[in-house]
């Protein structure tokens, strides 16, 4: 996963950008360089595929000197992991590394082209190197021409420039993905994580979303995304790196909600080739032509992962899936075929039922694909198959960003059985793998919605009974709504499937009981309305989630309306799983309980 450090020094920056990368290794990347600039104002960049040792090769008795520069660990995303590939990237006078994914670089780099601009690289980076130089011809100054520039971007991202012919000065931007930047004795440095700044700094301010900062000597000067000056309080560096990693938020699962865009982009673009917007079918080694059905089992969130996928195997790969939680699946008696697929849900590889349940599946002759956070798990050992999501370390016990990368995976698994299977188009494929692409921009679109939902949050907050409900995939989130609430808040909470309310749950109903709807406005919206209809004409407090399509249908009305970004269908359960959590979230703070380690829960079930 990409990594991004800067620094304005007062030594030699490059022996300083390869120690902050090195801290940044742990994150996994395929390629590395930097670029410093001289007292001259001479930029010079070097560039290795492959691990920091071969960029230490390069410089190896030709370290490039100056004190301002920035540096970059890539994981591929556009383009192969080659060094014309690798960050940084120059346009006169621009070096730019970046995070993320800009979605809109087809486009930008055509209108370039256009202009006669030439590329010499395949990816979406390059494209905003080009885009600042042109904008610091035509714009007043710096900071004119990097709002003009980040104003034309799409997508998720953070990025640091350093400029030819301007020792001592750095710039850098976020969206979606995290940016900080440190001051120390060594200097001021912009890090993608505390991690990489921690041992060089004395404190931390953490970029917001939308901002933008020009650095120079001893200080940084922060802009919003309209060039206002905005001001962001420095934090101390903690001590621990357990704690650094904290960052400014007050919890492991604040933290990890926010990470969202980033790990998503992640492991998307371990699964499709976000440049050509096409699937990798080598990374997952599977041929559903020669598969009867699926078996999914899982525990927990993870088991609503599966729930949710079930949709996509049977809408886009038209097979059967049989879906299990793993404490059933291990003693059931089911036929168990050799050419079923067992797929296994895990975050942690060590869940006890998971685990038992992967090896009675290989026991009866099936093959095992496990969908893992954790590649050095006993259930990443034992698998046949690995489908791995990148969502990076999750501390906090209650699942947020394993599970949207379990969802993301799990849609490239569908797609692909859809194509193996001849049930999609290639076009048709295409369009998913497009749909996907835009998932990292709506989930930080989403997450932007926290104020709302802190508000939404106190009408949660002092209720004994809530209740959740959705239908299609969004019944899995409501499940998953319900979940994070009661494990959180320990609110009593049940996620139901919509038309299911009125079998049983509705007699629960009072004007006490706070009724999530999950709504996008899908192929289920209509049922759905009439099922909150029902619970809203028994006095039921309803709180529902839908999109903007979905409010202008419904009207104003009593109800309490988060809007959500409008998102394609298969890209809905992971928009909305974001408001799930935040709503989760901020009812617990509100009630004071132990947010990242909720009383009874494990991070990991390593029991029956
Ligand atoms: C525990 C965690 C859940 C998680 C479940 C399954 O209950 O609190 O957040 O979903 O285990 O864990 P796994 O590691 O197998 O995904």
């Amino acid at each position: 996963m990409c990594g991004i450090v800067g620094i304005i020094g007062r030594g030699p920056a490059a022996p300083l950008l390869l120690d902050a990368l090195k801290r940044l290794e742990y994150r996994g990347y395929d390629s590395a360089g930097i670029a410093t600039v001289d007292a001259d104002g001479t930029l010079t960049r070097a560039r290795a595929a492959g691990k920091l040792r071969n960029l230490e090769g390069v410089l190896n008795g030709a370290m490039p000197g100056g004190s301002t520069g920035i540096g970059h660990t890539r994981w591929a995303t556009h383009g192969a992991p080659t060094e014309a590939n690798a960050h940084p990237h120059l346009a006169s006078p621009v070096a730019v590394v970046h995070n993320g994914i800009i979605e809109n670089f087809r486009a930008l780099r055509t209108a370039l082209a256009a202009k006669g601009v030439s590329f010499s690289s395949e990816t979406d980076t390059e494209t905003i190197a080009h885009l600042l130089a042109a904008n610091l011809q035509t714009e007043a100054d710096l900071k004119a021409a990097l709002v003009e520039t980040v104003a034309a971007l799409e997508g998720a991202y953070s990025l640091a420039f350093a400029f030819e012919g301007q020792p001592g000065t750095l710039a850098a931007a976020r969206r979606g993905s995290p940016l900080a930047i440190g001051n120390g004795p060594d200097g001021i440095m912009i890090g993608s994580d505390a991690i990489a700044l921690a041992p060089f700094c004395d404190d931390i301010i953490y970029l917001e979303d939308g901002d933008i900062a020009i650095l120079s000597a001893g200080k940084a000067d922060i802009f919003d995304s309209t060039g206002a000056a905005v001001s962001r309080p420095a934090m101390p560096v903690p001590m621990e790196v357990s704690v650094a990693e904290k960052g400014n938020f007050r919890h492991f699962m604040a933290k990890e909600i926010h990470e969202q865009p980033e790990v998503l982009t992640h492991t998307i673009s371990h699964y499709v080739d976000v440049a050509a917007g096409t699937l990798r079918p080598d990374r997952i080694d599977l041929d559903f032509s020669k598969i009867s059905r699926i078996s999914i089992t899982a525990c927990g969130t993870a088991y609503i992962a599966g729930l949710v996928a079930r949709h996509w195997f049977e809408a886009f790969g038209g097979i059967a899936v049989d879906l299990d939680m793993a404490s059933e699946y291990r003693y059931r008696s089911q036929l168990m075929p050799k050419d079923e697929l067992a797929l296994v849900i895990s975050q942690s590889g060590e869940t006890a039922d998971t685990l038992a349940s992967l090896r009675k599946a290989k026991a009866a002759g099936q093959r095992v694909a496990a969908v893992v956070n954790v590649r050095s798990s006993t259930m990443a050992r034992e698998a046949d198959l690995v489908l791995p999501t990148l969502a990076g370390i999750e501390i906090g016990v209650a699942s947020t960003k394993a599970f949207v990368c379990q969802l993301a995976t799990l849609a490239c698994v569908a797609i692909k059985a859809g194509m193996d299977r001849g049930t999609l188009s290639e076009s048709a494929a295409a369009a998913l793998v497009g749909d996907l692409i835009e998932v990292p921009r709506l989930v930080s679109e989403a997450i932007r919605l926290e104020a709302d939902l802190t508000r939404t949050a106190r009408l949660i907050a002092p209720a004994s009974t809530a209740l959740y409900i959705g239908r299609g995939p969004s019944y899995g989130i409501a499940l998953e709504g319900a979940l994070k609430l009661k494990e959180l808040s320990y609110i009593h909470a049940e996620g139901y499937a919509a038309g299911e309310l009125k079998h049983g749950p509705i007699a629960l109903v009072d004007d006490t009981v706070p009724v999530v709807v999950v709504a996008p406005h899908d192929a289920f919206f209509a049922k759905t309305v009439s099922n909150m209809e029902e619970v809203a004409a028994r006095g039921g407090r309803i709180i529902v989630m839908t999109d903007a399509a979905g409010a202008a249908e419904m009207g104003e009305g009593s109800a309490e309306t988060i809007v959500m970004p409008t998102a394609p269908a298969m890209a809905a359960p992971m928009v909305s799983a974001i408001p799930m959590q935040l709503l989760a979230y901020h009812a617990a703070v509100l009630n004071g309980t132990d947010v990242d380690q909720p009383r009874n829960l494990a991070k990991s079930v390593t029991v029956e």
